[in-house]
Protein backbone atom coordinates (compact mmCIF):
# COMPACT_ATOMS: atom_id res chain seq x y z
CA UNK A 1 0.00 0.00 0.00
CA UNK A 2 1.34 3.25 -0.79
CA UNK A 3 1.27 6.15 1.22
CA UNK A 4 0.48 9.94 -0.68
CA UNK A 5 -0.11 12.99 1.24
CA UNK A 6 -2.96 15.27 -0.19
CA UNK A 7 -2.05 18.40 0.18
CA UNK A 8 -0.02 21.71 -1.13
CA UNK A 9 1.28 22.34 2.20
CA UNK A 10 5.38 22.34 1.77
CA UNK A 11 6.32 21.72 5.52
CA UNK A 12 3.74 19.06 5.78
CA UNK A 13 5.42 17.38 2.31
CA UNK A 14 8.65 17.72 4.13
CA UNK A 15 7.47 16.17 7.79
CA UNK A 16 5.81 13.38 5.92
CA UNK A 17 8.54 12.88 3.69
CA UNK A 18 11.17 13.04 6.80
CA UNK A 19 9.10 9.95 8.68
CA UNK A 20 10.15 8.13 5.29
CA UNK A 21 6.38 6.19 4.60
CA UNK A 22 6.36 8.65 1.74
CA UNK A 23 5.73 7.39 -1.75
CA UNK A 24 3.87 10.68 -3.32
CA UNK A 25 1.99 13.89 -3.23
CA UNK A 26 -1.31 14.43 -4.53
CA UNK A 27 -2.43 18.63 -4.85
CA UNK A 28 -5.95 19.62 -6.24
CA UNK A 29 -6.68 23.50 -7.38
CA UNK A 30 -8.52 23.85 -3.79
CA UNK A 31 -5.38 22.41 -1.98
CA UNK A 32 -2.82 24.79 -3.87
CA UNK A 33 -5.08 28.06 -3.24
CA UNK A 34 -5.89 27.11 0.18
CA UNK A 35 -2.02 27.17 0.42
CA UNK A 36 -1.42 30.62 -1.75
CA UNK A 37 0.81 29.35 -4.54
CA UNK A 38 0.29 31.76 -7.06
CA UNK A 39 3.33 30.04 -9.27
CA UNK A 40 2.35 26.47 -9.69
CA UNK A 41 4.71 25.72 -11.35
CA UNK A 42 7.49 26.66 -8.69
CA UNK A 43 5.30 25.06 -6.45
CA UNK A 44 5.38 21.54 -7.96
CA UNK A 45 9.41 22.12 -8.71
CA UNK A 46 9.55 22.20 -4.72
CA UNK A 47 7.43 19.28 -4.42
CA UNK A 48 9.41 17.06 -6.85
CA UNK A 49 12.37 18.44 -4.94
CA UNK A 50 11.46 16.84 -1.58
CA UNK A 51 9.93 13.51 -2.83
CA UNK A 52 11.07 10.84 -5.20
CA UNK A 53 7.59 9.58 -5.89
CA UNK A 54 4.65 10.22 -7.87
CA UNK A 55 3.10 14.09 -8.01
CA UNK A 56 -0.33 14.90 -8.65
CA UNK A 57 -0.59 18.06 -10.68
CA UNK A 58 -3.92 19.03 -11.86
CA UNK A 59 -5.48 20.65 -14.68
CA UNK A 60 -7.93 23.26 -14.90
CA UNK A 61 -9.25 23.05 -18.40
CA UNK A 62 -12.34 21.19 -19.42
CA UNK A 63 -12.23 20.65 -22.88
CA UNK A 64 -10.19 17.43 -24.43
CA UNK A 65 -7.58 20.28 -26.33
CA UNK A 66 -7.13 22.67 -23.19
CA UNK A 67 -6.44 19.61 -20.77
CA UNK A 68 -4.06 18.01 -23.41
CA UNK A 69 -1.85 21.26 -23.79
CA UNK A 70 -2.02 21.87 -20.10
CA UNK A 71 -1.25 18.37 -19.27
CA UNK A 72 1.85 18.15 -21.88
CA UNK A 73 3.58 21.41 -19.82
CA UNK A 74 3.13 19.41 -16.16
CA UNK A 75 4.37 16.17 -17.66
CA UNK A 76 7.76 18.27 -19.38
CA UNK A 77 8.25 19.74 -15.29
CA UNK A 78 9.16 16.70 -13.88
CA UNK A 79 9.20 12.69 -14.90
CA UNK A 80 7.52 12.16 -11.55
CA UNK A 81 5.01 14.34 -12.61
CA UNK A 82 1.22 12.33 -13.18
CA UNK A 83 -0.97 14.51 -14.57
CA UNK A 84 -4.72 14.96 -12.94
CA UNK A 85 -7.69 14.84 -15.17
CA UNK A 86 -11.54 15.13 -13.90
CA UNK A 87 -13.62 12.19 -14.89
CA UNK A 88 -15.77 14.19 -17.36
CA UNK A 89 -16.38 13.00 -21.14
CA UNK A 90 -14.01 15.30 -21.86
CA UNK A 91 -11.02 14.08 -19.55
CA UNK A 92 -11.67 10.85 -21.10
CA UNK A 93 -10.62 11.90 -24.17
CA UNK A 94 -7.60 13.45 -22.68
CA UNK A 95 -6.87 10.60 -20.69
CA UNK A 96 -6.61 8.32 -24.11
CA UNK A 97 -4.09 10.80 -26.28
CA UNK A 98 -2.11 11.28 -22.41
CA UNK A 99 -1.94 7.39 -22.76
CA UNK A 100 -0.66 6.84 -26.21
CA UNK A 101 1.97 9.70 -25.73
CA UNK A 102 2.96 7.69 -22.36
CA UNK A 103 1.95 10.88 -20.08
CA UNK A 104 0.81 9.28 -16.82
CA UNK A 105 -2.33 10.36 -15.86
CA UNK A 106 -4.91 10.64 -12.09
CA UNK A 107 -7.98 10.65 -12.95
CA UNK A 108 -9.90 12.23 -10.55
CA UNK A 109 -13.43 13.00 -9.26
CA UNK A 110 -14.61 9.14 -9.38
CA UNK A 111 -18.12 8.52 -7.78
CA UNK A 112 -19.43 5.68 -9.18
CA UNK A 113 -18.12 2.16 -10.49
CA UNK A 114 -19.12 2.29 -13.83
CA UNK A 115 -16.87 5.83 -14.15
CA UNK A 116 -13.56 3.98 -13.02
CA UNK A 117 -14.10 1.08 -15.69
CA UNK A 118 -14.28 4.35 -18.26
CA UNK A 119 -10.99 5.50 -16.59
CA UNK A 120 -8.76 2.26 -17.02
CA UNK A 121 -10.25 1.60 -20.47
CA UNK A 122 -8.97 5.17 -21.51
CA UNK A 123 -5.56 4.11 -19.93
CA UNK A 124 -5.55 5.78 -16.92
CA UNK A 125 -2.22 5.18 -14.78
CA UNK A 126 -4.62 6.05 -11.42
CA UNK A 127 -7.95 6.08 -10.58
CA UNK A 128 -9.16 8.30 -7.58
CA UNK A 129 -12.69 7.66 -5.96
CA UNK A 130 -13.01 9.75 -3.63
CA UNK A 131 -14.54 8.24 -0.61
CA UNK A 132 -14.99 10.49 2.31
CA UNK A 133 -17.36 13.13 0.01
CA UNK A 134 -19.52 9.58 -0.59
CA UNK A 135 -19.71 9.15 3.13
CA UNK A 136 -20.73 13.01 3.23
CA UNK A 137 -24.15 12.00 1.42
CA UNK A 138 -24.96 8.83 2.97
CA UNK A 139 -23.28 6.33 0.63
CA UNK A 140 -20.66 4.08 1.83
CA UNK A 141 -17.42 5.22 -0.24
CA UNK A 142 -15.40 1.92 0.95
CA UNK A 143 -18.47 -0.03 -1.12
CA UNK A 144 -16.96 1.90 -4.32
CA UNK A 145 -13.54 0.99 -3.54
CA UNK A 146 -14.30 -2.61 -3.06
CA UNK A 147 -15.85 -2.36 -6.08
CA UNK A 148 -13.61 -1.59 -8.09
CA UNK A 149 -10.80 -3.78 -7.08
CA UNK A 150 -12.96 -6.57 -7.97
CA UNK A 151 -13.67 -5.12 -11.26
CA UNK A 152 -10.18 -4.44 -12.00
CA UNK A 153 -9.46 -7.77 -11.05
CA UNK A 154 -11.81 -9.40 -13.22
CA UNK A 155 -10.58 -7.63 -16.21
CA UNK A 156 -6.86 -7.37 -14.76
CA UNK A 157 -7.09 -3.26 -15.69
CA UNK A 158 -3.20 -2.09 -14.71
CA UNK A 159 -4.89 1.27 -13.64
CA UNK A 160 -3.89 1.60 -10.13
CA UNK A 161 -6.86 2.37 -7.29
CA UNK A 162 -6.28 5.30 -4.95
CA UNK A 163 -8.26 5.64 -2.15
CA UNK A 164 -8.91 9.67 -2.12
CA UNK A 165 -10.73 12.06 0.10
CA UNK A 166 -9.28 10.10 3.11
CA UNK A 167 -10.77 11.37 6.39
CA UNK A 168 -9.48 9.13 8.98
CA UNK A 169 -7.30 5.72 9.50
CA UNK A 170 -9.94 3.68 8.91
CA UNK A 171 -10.64 4.40 5.77
CA UNK A 172 -6.87 3.73 5.01
CA UNK A 173 -7.01 0.36 6.94
CA UNK A 174 -10.19 -0.69 4.72
CA UNK A 175 -8.62 0.32 1.63
CA UNK A 176 -5.64 -2.18 2.84
CA UNK A 177 -7.55 -4.68 3.35
CA UNK A 178 -9.48 -4.41 0.11
CA UNK A 179 -6.00 -4.64 -1.66
CA UNK A 180 -6.17 -0.72 -2.89
CA UNK A 181 -3.16 0.83 -4.47
CA UNK A 182 -2.94 4.44 -2.84
CA UNK A 183 -4.37 5.92 -0.25
CA UNK A 184 -3.75 9.83 -0.15
CA UNK A 185 -4.58 11.74 3.16
CA UNK A 186 -4.07 14.52 4.67
CA UNK A 187 -0.91 15.32 7.54
CA UNK A 188 -3.36 15.29 10.07
CA UNK A 189 -4.25 11.59 9.04
CA UNK A 190 -0.80 10.37 8.56
CA UNK A 191 -0.24 11.24 11.96
CA UNK A 192 -3.09 9.43 13.53
CA UNK A 193 -2.13 6.19 11.47
CA UNK A 194 1.17 6.60 14.05
CA UNK A 195 -0.44 7.18 16.96
CA UNK A 196 -2.09 4.22 19.69
CA UNK A 197 -2.91 5.27 23.30
CA UNK A 198 -1.36 1.83 24.58
CA UNK A 199 1.97 3.14 22.70
CA UNK A 200 2.31 6.02 24.64
CA UNK A 201 1.48 4.38 28.11
CA UNK A 202 3.50 1.48 27.67
CA UNK A 203 6.84 3.57 26.42
CA UNK A 204 6.25 6.31 29.27
CA UNK A 205 6.00 3.00 31.91
CA UNK A 206 9.14 1.67 30.23
CA UNK A 207 11.06 4.94 30.67
CA UNK A 208 9.67 4.99 34.44
CA UNK A 209 11.20 1.67 35.37
CA UNK A 210 14.18 2.57 33.58
CA UNK A 211 14.31 5.14 35.54
CA UNK A 212 13.92 3.82 38.66
CA UNK A 213 16.96 0.75 38.00
CA UNK A 214 19.32 3.68 37.39
CA UNK A 215 18.09 6.00 39.98
O1 LIG B 1 -7.32 15.45 -3.57
C1 LIG B 1 -8.53 14.81 -3.72
C2 LIG B 1 -9.23 14.45 -2.44
O2 LIG B 1 -8.39 13.67 -1.64
C3 LIG B 1 -9.89 15.58 -1.73
O3 LIG B 1 -10.34 15.23 -0.45
O4 LIG B 1 -11.16 15.89 1.78
O5 LIG B 1 -11.41 17.51 -0.12
O6 LIG B 1 -12.81 15.46 0.01
P1 LIG B 1 -11.50 16.07 0.33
Amino acid sequence: MKIFIDTANLDEIKQAAEMGILDGVTTNPSLVSKEGHKDFRSMLEKIVAIVDGDISAEVVSTTCNEMVNEGRELAKIHENIVVKVPLIAEGLKAVKIFSAEGIRTNVTLCFSASQAILAAKAGAYIISPFVGRLDDISQNGMELISQIVQIYDNYDYQTQILVASVRHPIHFVEGAMMGADISTMPFKVIEQLVKHPLTDIGLNKFLDDWKKLNG
